[in-house]
């Protein structure tokens, strides 16, 4: 039987991390989707707008050959209800939620995977601006 991984994020400012997480994300199923989350969302969730828009941060996403479907992440909340929808058998996040998502070991997998060190769309925001 196929099993279905899905996963969360913003991808902003696409990075080697990203790129890590989602190939080890798909090598744990046979079909990836991944939610990418709304400007609205990230807004309110960090207080700054991403760099890249939405419909920018999907298309990257969509394009890598590990991802089979991407989709607008326009909840937090919404998180058991794209599981079913999606009839995921595996959730996998970043360990820097590691316990955040046991809840829903009622309906599926859930894994975290250890982050790639030293690297993230906000440290590289910060590298980037204060270049000279
Ligand atoms: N991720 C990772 N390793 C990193 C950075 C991110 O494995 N060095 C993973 C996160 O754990 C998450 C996914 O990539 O599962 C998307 O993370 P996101 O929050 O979009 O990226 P960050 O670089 O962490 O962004 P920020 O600095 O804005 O929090």
């Amino acid at each position: 039987m196929s099993r279905t991984v899905i996963t969360f994020g913003t991808f902003d400012v696409f990075h080697v991390g990203h790129l890590k997480v989602i190939q080890r994300a798909a090598e744990l199923g046979d079909r990836l989707v991944v939610g990418v989350s709304a400007d609205e969302l990230n807004l309110r969730k960090k207080d700054r707008e991403p760099v890249f828009s939405e419909a920018e941060r999907m298309a990257i996403v969509a394009a890598l050959k590990p991802v089979d479907e991407v989709f607008l992440e326009e909840s937090l909340e919404l998180k058991r209800d794209y599981i079913l929808k999606f009839a995921a058998d595996v959730l996998v996040m970043g360990d820097d939620w590691a316990g955040r998502f046991d809840e829903f070991r009622d309906i599926c997998e859930v894994v975290y995977l250890p982050r790639t060190p030293a690297i993230s769309t906000t440290a590289l925001i910060e590298k980037i601006s204060s270049a000279t």
